[in-house]
């Protein structure tokens, strides 16, 4: 059987207890925390992994996997690299949107916002917290540029290793966005499709959050 005829026949059951109103944090950073610690207790293979959708200057959408790293003062932040296709799309475009796919807990969080670089001394405290091996790895890449061989990359990797030894500093190319939500959709999988479904939303910059319901 091919796997394309596979597909019409992969169906899940969701059967979560329903969600209601009463069940949610009034903050929606508090409820984000909330599911978070719970992907992390069920042991979520990367529970702080999302997807961070952009769009470029012609207004192509594309999305890629990365860690959130932080909650600060209310921003969804990562690191990254700042010549990298993604960064230029944001540089140009700051509107952007991260998807996590806690798919083993049957939920989904979707945050839209705004994002904005945060500090060099964020990006400088948290680049060495990292690995050594990782903080080479951000030198010997030019994320996003094409690259001939794996052996090439190899190289770059040795070549910062000789330069750098064991303790590199942070790249100048390398730091991180903070997103700024002005929604947080929180869906959980029900029983017959009726899945439940929260958006907190606010103006930009607002600090009132308004709840509604979805239908799914
Ligand atoms: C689970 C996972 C986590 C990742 N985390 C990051 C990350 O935190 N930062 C990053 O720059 N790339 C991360 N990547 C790689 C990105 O998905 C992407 O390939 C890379 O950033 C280049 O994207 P771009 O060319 O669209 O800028 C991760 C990939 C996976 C699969």
């Amino acid at each position: 059987m091919s796997i394309s005829k596979d597909l019409q026949a992969m169906r899940e059951h969701y059967d979560q207890e329903p969600l209601r109103r009463s069940d949610l944090s009034a903050c929606p950073y508090e409820q984000f925390s909330t599911w978070l610690s719970d992907a992390v207790e069920k042991k979520i293979y990367d529970p702080n992994a999302c997807s961070l959708a952009t769009v470029d200057k012609e207004g192509h959408p594309s999305a890629r996997a990365v860690l959130l790293k932080g909650m600060e003062e209310g921003g969804f932040s990562f690191y990254t690299n700042y010549n990298s296709r993604k960064a230029s799309h944001l540089e140009n475009n700051p509107n952007a949107s991260i998807h996590f796919p806690w798919f083993a807990l049957q939920r989904q969080v979707v945050v839209i916002g705004v994002v904005s670089k945060l500090g060099e001394q964020v990006a400088d405290d948290y680049f060495q917290s990292r690995p050594s091996l990782s903080k080479l790895g951000a030198w010997a890449s030019q994320q996003s540029e094409e690259v001939d061989s794996r052996e090439s990359l190899e190289k770059a990797f040795l070549e910062a290793k000789e330069k750098w030894g064991d303790d590199p500093p942070k790249p100048p190319h390398w730091g991180g966005f903070s997103l700024s939500p002005v929604s947080i959709e929180f869906w959980q999988g029900g029983p017959n499709r009726l899945h439940d479904r929260f958006i907190y939303s606010r103006h930009q910059g607002g600090e009132k959050w308004n709840i509604q319901r979805l239908n799914p």
